[in-house]
């Protein structure tokens, strides 16, 4: 007889099993057992759901169809918080050898070693340099995956953990333990990330390194493009641990393939300072051939005892610490330093470099930021540079080698005019970079038409950058809405287009004319407004018009603007040019209006002049319907909580708003109350 504890425990892990299964098999198209299995692992939840109506999980995959919705590359601004049940903890660092035999004296006081007894038992790892996850495994399946936040509260990436193909849904073997934490490093490889940004493209999507490309893709809410990006997961520790006894790395090592982990790439032993020095030295000669990015070694006391016994520090454990590389570094041949001309009309330096290979990467350009940052390190054109990269795209020039200077070097002077455009250079007062201020000069208008049609702003399909090159250079484009005048048999005369590709791109530019306007906002490319601050923007000033009039005092009530954002929109919106181009992207027919808000301030009803927030799971209701039905009711639906802010609607798992909410006195409902409000508003 099966108890109803035993029972209770079957539905989870048969719900688990469930959404692991649609998920291989709607999402990554690749299944693992026939629909058979399927069929019979369903029913027997659905029997068990019959017998205990009220422990049926809402989110329970018997009442659930498949994924239906089109891939859309969008990223997380806040995951649902997940605490940890153990604290998730870094690692101090060591960055010589003579601070390793710091902590190593430390180690052998705390564990009260006298001065002839050998040095404990240690292990060395690799240092990953990527993003730490944590993955819950209950009964042997994957339950829940979270990255590591502030130590004690992370944030929920289970779907894009799912996707990762050395992380097993389901530990092999006879027998797993009832819960099992790991631990690791999520990372791209080397490889992946540069095809990862090739396959990008425009600059302003690039990823940084591959450790922002790996904390992206964790962050990406649909998981078909999260699997599209080839994360590795390496294991290296153990949260909490039930039904098993995992006491030293090498237990954990040995346990990892048999659960169907890859084996961690690089573990030795090593039980002296002498031989943790030599490692050392080793895996620094080679870390370039790895296929992926180490910033150093992590030495641990190896066994459960003796690292109870060294204890915690506040944040990080006596037992480990991270022995880190120098950035890598090359010598090579400054050719030249050429200006470029930013969207804005920043004149930005940028050293031409005789390529070198650093660190199983290709350097032929490195940022220098401003004139200043030149003069400050004496470059001159023709010298040989110390040139370092640590995991960054744009490496730094470090210093001259002076000494291998023979004379033939050149002074570089910043020019006095716009290399593009020939204006005269100007310095914005207490700003080091200079600027061009031609909203003419041809490399400024394609910088503002490659932010307008990149894939974050108003995403036009088929709009790179070598068609924005000729349309700017044949004079076809110098605004954004120009691009709504184009026509189809003039773009077909453009090199490497033809009349299918100029009729995909005028209807491309069609489709953006549905973009929400919070999209549109972005693309015009204000300064200080990106992504999030426009959808915020939106939320509080419903409309271009709105938008226009509203004063720096008005914005800055907005969450999260301040007054540089304020100023900087009131600026732009000020200009009679960018007044103009408003207007005729409003003819085009581009949409200046957020959707659904004329219901939102035209709507009587029993929430009428009410601001909500909502945040957490609903029990009943989806994001959309509930606020759905708050604007219906009259109301207003807004991201975040402020002074604003009448109303916090929360669900399961309610963050950081709700605290806010607390914290300024809001008052916070779950839904039975929203109903109950409504409903008795609307009673006779
Ligand atoms: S052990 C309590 N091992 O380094 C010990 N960490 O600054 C915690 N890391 O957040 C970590 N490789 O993400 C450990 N072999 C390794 C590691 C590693 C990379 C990261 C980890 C942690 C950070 C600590």
């Amino acid at each position: 007889m099966s108890s109803e504890k035993d029972d209770l425990r079957r539905m989870r892990v048969l719900g688990a099993q469930l959404h692991q299964h649609n998920f291989r098999y709607h999402i990554l198209d690749d299944p693992q057992i026939s629909d058979a299995e399927y069929d019979r692992l369903l029913r027997e939840l659905q029997q068990l759901e019959k017998h205990y109506p009220e422990s049926i999980d809402p989110d329970s995959p018997s009442h659930k169809v498949g994924a239906t919705w089109e891939p859309e590359d969008f990223v997380a601004d806040r995951l649902p918080p997940v605490e940890h049940a153990v604290p998730m903890l870094s690692l101090e660092n060591a960055m010589a050898p003579e601070e390793l035999q710091e902590w190593l004296n430390r180690v052998r006081k705390g564990l009260e070693l006298d001065d002839d007894a050998p040095d404990p038992p240690m292990t060395v790892e690799y240092k990953f340099d990527g993003v730490a996850v944590s993955i819950l495994y209950e009964d042997g399946v994957l339950v829940q995956a979270a990255t590591r936040g502030d130590g004690f509260t992370g944030e929920e990436v289970t779907s894009a953990v799912r996707t990762i193909r050395s992380v097993p849904g389901l530990l092999r073997g006879e027998t797993p333990p009832t819960t099992i934490e790991l631990r690791g490093e999520a990372i791209l490889k080397t490889a992946d990330f540069e095809a990862l940004n090739a396959a990008r493209g425009d600059d302003e999507n690039l990823f940084a390194n591959p450790r922002n490309a790996a904390a992206g893709t964790l962050r990406q809410l649909d998981p078909r493009i999260a699997a599209q990006r080839p994360l590795d997961v390496i294991i290296y520790g153990v949260g909490q641990q039930h039904g098993i006894d995992l006491r030293s790395q090498q237990d954990l090592f040995e346990m990892l393939p048999r659960w169907g982990f890859d084996a961690t790439p690089f573990f030795r032993k090593a039980s002296s300072g002498e031989e943790l020095l030599s490692l050392y030295e080793d895996v620094l000669e080679s870390r370039g051939e790895l296929p992926f990015e180490i910033d150093g070694l992590v030495i641990k006391v190896d066994g459960a005892k003796l690292r109870e016994k060294l204890g915690m520090r506040a944040r990080s454990p006596r037992w480990a610490v991270a022995l880190k590389f120098p950035p890598h570094q090359e010598t090579t041949r400054l050719l030249d330093i050429q200006v470029q001309v930013g969207r804005t009309g920043a004149l930005t330096p940028v050293a031409h470099l005789e390529p070198v290979q650093i660190g199983g990467v290709t350097v032929s350009r490195a940022g220098l930021h401003n004139p200043k940052e030149i003069e400050r390190k004496g470059l001159m054109i023709g010298d040989t540079v110390v040139v370092q990269r640590a995991g960054d795209v744009i490496p730094q020039v470090v210093k001259p080698v002076e000494s291998l200077r023979d004379g033939s070097e050149q002074e570089f002077h910043f020019p006095k005019t716009c290399p593009v455009c020939d204006e005269p250079v100007w310095y914005p007062e207490e700003e080091v970079i200079p600027h061009c201020q031609n909203l003419q000069c041809p490399d400024q208008i394609r910088g503002r038409i490659e932010h307008f049609a990149a894939r974050r702003a108003l995403d036009i399909d088929g709009l790179g950058e070598k068609l924005i090159d000729q349309l700017v250079s044949e004079g076809m484009v110098k605004t954004p809405s120009d691009l709504y005048r184009l026509e189809t048999a003039r773009v077909a005369t453009l090199d490497r287009m033809a009349q299918k590709s100029a009729e995909n791109l005028i209807a491309a530019l069609e489709q953006t004319k549905q973009r929400p306007f919070a999209r549109l906002l972005h693309a015009l490319g204000i300064r200080h407004v990106g992504e999030r601050v426009a959808e915020l923007i939106v939320e509080s000033q419903h409309d271009i018009d709105t938008l226009m009039s509203a004063s720096v005092e008005t914005l800055e009530q907005i969450d999260e603007v301040g007054p540089a954002i304020a100023a900087s929109v009131t600026d732009f919106f000020s200009r009679e040019s960018v007044r103009q181009e408003i207007e005729s992207l409003r003819d085009a027919g581009l949409k200046m209006k957020a959707e659904g808000s004329a219901r939102a301030t035209d709507a009587e009803g029993p929430l009428s002049g009410l601001t909500v927030v909502i945040t957490g799971t609903l029990p009943n209701l989806s994001r959309d319907e509930a606020k759905d039905v708050i604007i219906a009711a009259g109301g207003k639906v807004t991201a975040s909580v402020s002074k604003s802010t009448d109303l916090l609607l929360a669900g399961d798992k309610a963050g950081s708003k709700l605290e806010k909410a607390e914290k300024l006195g809001v008052e916070v409902i779950d839904e039975d109350q929203l109903r109950q409000r409504i409903s008795d508003a609307q009673a006779p």
